[in-house]
């Protein structure tokens, strides 16, 4: 603007007529005023709420004002926790945002080297632009800067867990251009979780199986999935993983399990009131394939006529329907079954057939919502035949001894992964790595339920077993029947069979 212009402004300023003016000014200083009593909101409702106090009903309102809030918040506590809790988590961790971590944030980016410099001896800094309160500790929810990346931030881990004062800080991709750092103070892996009891699954596409690194339940969708592998060393925590899970499942009506335990003993016997079928054999394979028939068995009925009775070629397009129910196939220490090394011809032929058999329910089970669970110590080829691993969709390693054996559960994703099975420690035995549903590993730890518990629920639910045959599949006696068709039920009770 050159001085002429200047001048005329002015000139044109002061020939307003004077009540223009004084509006306008008046219209400045309230607008000023109004965003100064915005800036100290909180300061002046607290003061006026004091003064409306005290001339209403004197000292009497003062004391009202101080003890009111702390009985309401307590009565709201105990009324409805949840709500409360997350009232009181929002406020805190509002509070952080801005006075916690908000007011050290320029200069923890820039001690971590993870602002940018600008022309002019300025810098920029990423954003924080939010805080919430996990079991684990805080999370900052940040927007990255134009050309930085996640691996930005977690190069500077250490650094930034020095920084704010924690043992460890958690870097994890939050989407295109954020990026979440979980401050961690309390290593919520490092103790077991044990429940006493479990809450029924009444989403099968929402199942709760284990607890993240970030302290928050992690679930699975078991809509559309054929199988699951799981391996570890003994004592990883196999199978208290997943009776864990079973205690959920079977409290479902629209749910049935059948379970195979090649190790013979006792382990699952907890679910014997529940199982639509039961089997503890590990010599005899004749009844184990009696099992496995069965439920091929199911499959095949259900691929041949479901489209036809129900109107649906898909299992899981049909609402879940206890007359139709979903049927989990569990088999532990699958290896006993499948690894032929040492057994006799006969029994090699009696493993082929189970291999075989299982490998075609692994293939097409999902349609038929058989949900195939293969559980191992020896997660190698010749336990586990590749054609079953690779089309198992979920799994899980617990603690492994080898690199080898990681990559043979989870596949060569582990390779490049920071996190693998073979880093869990012994101590911690119900940990494992499992893969989300970005494809990415993340450590979780799985609950305990101690075997008594799990019968409990397995006592309280038996009236929800079903034998398989109700539903379309052929009775375990003709199973294994022989050419004459002379198996007979005291072969199967022999066998250790129970259905
Ligand atoms: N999630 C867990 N939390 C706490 N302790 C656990 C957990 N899982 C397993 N354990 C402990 O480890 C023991 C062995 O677990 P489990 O029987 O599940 O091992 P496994 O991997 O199935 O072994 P194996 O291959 O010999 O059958 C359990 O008895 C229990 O004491
Ligand atoms: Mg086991």
């Amino acid at each position: 603007m050159t001085v002429t212009n200047l001048l005329t402004l002015v000139k044109t300023v002061l020939a307003l007529p004077r009540k223009r003016v004084n509006g306008a000014v008046s219209l400045l200083t309230g607008w000023w005023l109004i965003r100064l009593l915005w800036r100290l909101r909180i300061l002046v409702t607290a003061t006026l709420v004091v003064l409306f106090a005290y001339s209403t009903l004197g000292w009497v309102g003062l004391v009202l004002l101080a003890v009111l809030p702390p009985v309401l918040s307590f009565a709201w506590r105990v009324l409805h926790p949840q709500s409360h809790t997350w009232f009181v988590n929002r406020l805190l961790a509002r509070h952080r945002l801005r006075h916690t971590y908000g007011s050290r944030w320029d200069a923890v980016m820039v001690a971590c080297n993870l602002h940018v410099p600008v022309p002019g001896g300025d810098h920029l800094t990423p954003t924080l632009r939010k805080v919430t309160l996990a079991p684990v500790g805080d999370v900052l929810h940040v927007r990255l800067l134009d050309g930085q990346a996640p691996a930005d931030f977690a190069r500077q881990a250490d650094e930034l867990a020095h920084a704010f004062g924690v043992p460890e800080v958690r870097v994890t991709s939050a989407g295109p251009g954020r990026v979440e750092l979980v401050l961690v103070l309390l290593d919520v892996l490092a103790e077991p979780v044990i429940l006493t009891d479990v809450p029924p699954v009444t989403d099968l596409r929402r199942v709760r199986f284990a607890i993240g690194e970030d302290g928050l339940w992690r679930t699975r969708n078991y809509a559309n999935i054929a199988a699951e592998v799981g391996g570890g060393v003994p004592g990883s925590g196999k199978t208290a993983g997943e009776t864990s899970l079973a205690c959920g499942l079977i409290q479902n009506p629209a749910v049935q399990y059948v379970v195979a335990d090649g190790k013979g003993g006792e382990d699952w016997s907890w679910i014997a009131p529940r199982a639509a079928a039961y089997c503890a054999e590990d010599e005899d394979l004749e009844a184990v394939l009696r099992v496995v028939e069965q439920v091929h068995g199911l499959m095949r009925h259900r691929l041949k006529t479901q489209k036809a009775t129900r109107g649906e070629a898909n299992f899981w397009n049909l609402p879940l329907d206890p007359n139709h129910p979903a049927v989990f196939l569990v088999v532990d220490e699958v290896q006993t079954f499948t690894d032929t090394k040492g057994m006799d011809n006969d029994t090699k032929q009696l493993a082929y057939q189970i291999t075989a058999r299982l490998s075609v329910l692994v293939k097409k089970g999902r349609s038929a919502g058989i949900i195939t669970r293969l559980l191992t110590q020896k997660p190698t080829a010749d336990a586990l035949p590749t054609a079953i691993r690779d089309n198992a969709s979920v799994r899980t390693a617990w603690r492994v001894m080898s690199k080898d054996a990681a990559e043979a559960i989870l596949g060569p994703v582990v390779r490049e992964a920071e996190v693998s099975p073979v880093d869990i420690p012994e101590a911690m035995r119900g940990v494992a790595v499992v893969a989300t549903d970005a494809g990415r590993l993340e450590r979780v730890r799985f609950p305990f339920v101690d075997e008594h518990t799990a019968e409990t629920i397995a006592t309280r639910t038996a009236d929800l077993r079903r034998e398989l045959t109700a539903f379309g599949a052929s009775a375990l006696d003709d199973q294994g029947a022989n050419d004459d068709g002379t198996a007979s039920e005291s072969e199967g009770e022999a066998a250790g069979v129970r259905a």
